[in-house]
């Protein structure tokens, strides 16, 4: 999830881990040690929670983030624009 550490973020991954999500990887460009509550929250709660510095902006960064979040999981997700 880009922008996973952020305030909207943190909502969006606690919904998923209620809903049954085990696997998370959050992303973001710099380590934030106030999202470290919430992220604990989530591995509490069952979730594998990855957290992986990349700035989606940089093709390279984001393909390495997008292979090491599928590692051993089926890669799923949304798109809330239209026609995505
Ligand atoms: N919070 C609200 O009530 C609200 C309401 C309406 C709209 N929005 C919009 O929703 C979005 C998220 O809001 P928020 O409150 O969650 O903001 P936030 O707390 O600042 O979180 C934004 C997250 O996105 C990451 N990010 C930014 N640019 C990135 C990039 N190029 N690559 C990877 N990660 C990137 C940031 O981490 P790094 O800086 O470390 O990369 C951060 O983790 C914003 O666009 C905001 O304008 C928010």
């Amino acid at each position: 999830m880009t922008g996973g550490l952020g305030a909207l973020g943190l909502v969006v991954a606690g919904h998923l881990v209620d809903r049954g999500a085990r696997h998370v990887t959050l992303l973001g460009r710099s380590a934030r040690p106030e999202s470290d509550a919430a992220v604990g929250a989530l591995r509490a709660a069952g979730a594998e929670v990855r957290v992986v510095a990349a700035d989606v902006t940089d093709r390279g960064q984001l393909a390495a983030a997008v292979a090491a979040a599928g590692d051993g999981h089926r890669l799923r997700g949304w798109c809330m624009r239209r026609g995505c």
